[in-house]
């Protein structure tokens, strides 16, 4: 029998974190917000139908995505703890292998890859694909965790094949660290989406030359872009057309033996009931998603931050600080006559307040979630909220209409003391063909960085998102005076050439403490030099 199963309820069991945490917030905002759930609206999207109609094709996103999770974890191996969750699906290498048959591996990897940055690994991404797949076609909510990290090289094989015996299966999950129960449910769970191809399986699939199903895909039930019970259902009525139950050679059924091997009692416990099957593989879901190599250390289950200051960019302006950014309010919806407020305190322990503007409401998850935005704007044609620069900003909050949001009374912290001056200016150098500029950083006085830097993200050579660090050599004439003519002193260096299209943040390390500032500009946000 299957074991009972306690969900973690998302949102009662687990308090959400601490504004800011730029790693956290990075998960928190992709695997919320779900900006890649574009990739399957509708769910029967298929984006690499190339010149076809993207509905007939046979094929989805949704299905590729959760597919590729799934082989991407099937390699871990428990007593070893190697393998797992980490993106080495993207090797070349590893999809070339016939478990890995299929252009679905390479397909999810150029959908997700760009949503990878320095918080988020391409392994993340893969997960929250998988999570937003299950979520926006009718599954259930699957708790996430951030965190993992990308290998350097393809792992050791490891994924069933369909022509496997039933017992090489058992030996195959209880290496991945489920149980012989748990891989029925695994594989239920999965299979309610896709089908088997013909192009990659001929000897289990035949070409159908159907205008509906381009790609002649065999599907698992009959709602292949939904997630429901019918791969359960249709299985214990015998309707179902499942290749890998039905199929000629009883050699590659191999669903119908892992399905039959416990007498079809997990199956039917399925068929009985959606709910258990939506629970069970939620639970499932989340462990395959959380199969990673020993040592890597994965992030509380993340929940959605109630109030949220996003996108923030301080630029010194002459005697004014220019603060652009959003919040973002969860769980609401539009309302016109709801007023925003950004409040915060300055060095002078002076109180300030300006209205914020409405930007953009969206909803994720299959619109189970809903947020709105609010810019830090004051006026049609200002994008940012004007400080004094002199007095500065140490920390804000939010009023919406008069409920004050700030934390349970932390506040939302704001560094203000490395920033980027609006004096940068970009250039073409027409003779050389390239691009190039100026990034000034404002230091405000009495700050004392023992370093100053650009930060800008690029990739190793195995495409891992790494950091790169520019230096911002310190004024050579001690503290060149600008702003106000007291306040801040100015840094500065050049960039030029492949450096131009970049984002960059400033770095800085005061009283021995290293870290990121806010966030990144592009040199082209300001003026051309002069
Ligand atoms: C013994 C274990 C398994 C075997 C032998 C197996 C076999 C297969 C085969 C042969 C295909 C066809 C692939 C193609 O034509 O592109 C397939 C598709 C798929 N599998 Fe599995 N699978 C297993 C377990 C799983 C598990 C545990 C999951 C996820 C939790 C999963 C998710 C999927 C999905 C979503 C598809 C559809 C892909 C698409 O339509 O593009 N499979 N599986
Ligand atoms: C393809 O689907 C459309 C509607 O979805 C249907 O009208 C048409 O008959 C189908 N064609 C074939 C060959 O099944
Ligand atoms: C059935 O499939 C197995 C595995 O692919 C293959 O070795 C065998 O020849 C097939 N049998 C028939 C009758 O085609
Ligand atoms: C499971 O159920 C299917 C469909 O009713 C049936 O064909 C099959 O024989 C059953 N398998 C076992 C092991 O009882
Ligand atoms: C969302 O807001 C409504 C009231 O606007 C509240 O009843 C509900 O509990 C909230 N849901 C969550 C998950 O916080
Ligand atoms: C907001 O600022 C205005 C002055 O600009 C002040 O009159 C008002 O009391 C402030 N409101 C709050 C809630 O601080
Ligand atoms: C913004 O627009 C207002 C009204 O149209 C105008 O008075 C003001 O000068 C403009 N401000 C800027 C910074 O362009
Ligand atoms: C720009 O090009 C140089 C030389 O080709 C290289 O060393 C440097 O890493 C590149 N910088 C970026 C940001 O790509």
């Amino acid at each position: 029998m299957l074991r009972p199963i306690l969900l973690a309820l998302l949102s009662t069991t687990v308090s959400a974190y601490i504004w800011p945490s730029p790693q956290l917030d990075a998960l928190e905002a992709l695997r919320f917000e779900q900006s890649f759930a574009a990739f399957l609206q509708p769910c029967d999207l298929f984006s690499f139908n190339s010149g076809g109609d993207a509905s007939r094709s046979g094929r989805s996103n949704a299905a590729d995505w959760i597919r590729t999770a799934y082989h991407d974890m099937a390699t871990h191996i428990v007593a070893d703890g190697t393998g797992g969750m980490d993106g080495s699906i993207r090797f070349a290498e590893e999809q070339a292998r016939p478990e890995d048959a299929g252009d679905g591996f390479q397909n999810t990897i150029t959908a997700l890859f760009p949503g990878s940055n320095r918080y988020v690994s391409i392994a993340d991404m893969l997960a929250i694909g998988a999570i937003m797949a299950v979520e926006n076609c009718g599954g259930p909510e699957i708790a996430f965790r951030g965190g993992r990290m990308d290998a350097g090289e393809p792992n050791s094989p490891g994924v069933p094949q369909p022509q496997g015996d039933l017992d090489s299966h058992i030996a195959s999950f209880a290496r991945q660290g489920f149980t012989q129960m748990e891989m029925i449910g695994l594989v239920a769970c999965g299979h309610t989406f896709g089908g088997v191809q013909h192009a990659p399986f001929p000897d289990i699939v035949p070409d159908s030359n159907d205008p509906n199903n381009t790609q002649s895909v065999a599907h698992f039930d009959s709602t292949f872009v939904h997630f429901d019970n019918n791969i359960a259902t249709e299985y214990i009525s015998g309707t179902t057309q499942n290749p890998l139950v039905i199929g000629q050679n009883d050699t590659t059924n191999s669903d119908k033996h892992i399905f039959g091997s416990d007498g079809n009692t997990t199956m039917s416990s399925f068929a009985d009931s959606p709910e258990l099957f939506a629970s069970t593989c939620a639970e499932l879901f989340a462990r395959m998603l959380d199969t990673v190599p020993s040592g890597v250390q994965l992030t509380e289950v993340i929940t959605p931050l109630p109030v949220k200051p996003q996108i923030l960019s301080l630029v010194l302006a002459g005697n004014e600080l220019q603060f652009s950014g959003q919040v973002r309010f969860w769980n609401m919806t539009q309302d016109s006559n709801r007023a925003v407020r950004l409040l915060w305190e300055d060095h002078f322990s002076g109180s300030n307040n300006a209205t914020l503007r409405f930007t953009r409401a969206i909803s994720s998850s299959g619109a189970r979630n809903t947020a709105v935005f609010y810019t830090f704007s004051t006026a049609d044609n200002i994008s940012f909220v004007s400080l004094d620069a002199a007095a500065g900003i140490t920390k804000m909050w939010f009023a919406v209409n008069d409920k004050v949001e700030d934390q349970n009374g932390h506040g939302f912290a704001v560094q203000d003391d490395v920033v980027f001056s609006a004096s940068s200016c970009f250039h073409f150098d027409l003779n050389q063909g390239s691009t190039g500029g100026r990034f000034d950083i404002a230091v405000r006085n009495g700050v004392m960085p023992t370093r100053v830097y650009l930060e800008t993200e690029t990739r190793d050579s195995v495409d891992r998102p790494i950091v790169l660090e520019i230096e911002v050599p310190p004024p050579t004439q001690g503290a060149a005076a600008s702003a106000n003519g007291t306040e801040y002193s100015i840094w500065s260096v050049q960039i030029k050439g492949n450096q131009t299209s970049s984002m960059y943040t400033v770095g800085a390390e005061v009283d021995g403490v290293k870290g990121t500032r806010n966030g990144p500009q592009s040199i082209f946000f300001f003026s051309q030099c002069a």
